[in-house]
């Protein structure tokens, strides 16, 4: 699969076999996840990655949870009492994410500080290192598309429960986990866009504009 095919395949996976990754797959994709540039040459990044199955059981149900109360803040709230709202958006993250229980590999890309930048530089040098862990996760992403793995990236759980993540795993306070994925072969991959995003999503070229702003190809 050449790279502009493993791009336009790769979509967000959310129901995964338990098929294992072989090690020599899994090695490719980490190692082209680290081959992305990063800003200032920082390397302010590492991958984690979870194949102990308890631990992965773990982070699944964390995300599983994470997801409920990304969904209860994200969804209108339609005639039911906040707790049933909170009730029918856990059933609703149990309906869709269960197979996340079963994937046998979960990565996570940590923004590790490595002291680099000066204090004058510290806000632009947090923006480069963080920009760096996503363009590495893309690389994942991509190349695990192209050995025919699926993936998503994950960051809801971050918002609710990124500290106990930091507690599964072992992580310093300071090692920030900025998305975490599954690693799996999935059932499917999904094709096109889901009819919700279908109605508002923007074509490719009202996002370019030429040489001005405004000046859009569409
Ligand atoms: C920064 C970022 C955070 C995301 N967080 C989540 C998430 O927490 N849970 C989830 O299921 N998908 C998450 N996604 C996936 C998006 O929902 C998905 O990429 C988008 O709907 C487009 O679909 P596609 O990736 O299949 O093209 C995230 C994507 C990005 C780029």
């Amino acid at each position: 699969m050449d790279v502009f095919e493993a791009i336009r395949k790769r979509k967000a996976v959310r129901t995964y076999t338990d098929r294992p990754v072989p090690d020599d797959v899994l090695d490719r994709v980490l190692r082209a996840a680290l081959q992305a540039p990063t800003g200032s040459g920082s390397q302010a990044w590492s991958l984690l990655v979870v194949r102990d199955e308890a631990t992965r059981l773990q982070v699944a149900d964390l995300v599983i949870a994470g997801g409920a109360k990304y969904f209860a803040e994200m969804r209108p709230r339609r005639d039911a009492t906040p707790e049933e709202h909170e009730a029918e958006c856990v059933a609703y993250a149990e309906k869709i994410l269960p197979t996340y229980r079963i994937a046998p590999v979960w990565v996570m890309g940590l923004l590790v500080p490595r002291g680099n930048y000066p204090e004058t530089m510290a806000e632009g040098g947090y923006v480069d290192d963080l920009l760096s862990v996503a363009f590495a996760m893309e690389n994942l992403f991509v190349a695990a598309r192209a050995e025919g793995l699926g993936t998503v990236p994950t960051s809801a759980f971050q918002r609710f429960e990124k500290d106990r993540l930091r507690e599964i795993v072992g992580l310093p306070a300071d090692v920030d986990p900025v998305l975490v994925t599954p690693l799996g072969y999935p059932e499917s991959f999904p094709e096109g866009l889901p009819p919700a995003l279908k109605r508002s999503y923007r074509g490719w070229k009202s996002l370019v504009h030429d040489d001005s702003w405004g000046n859009t190809r569409d």
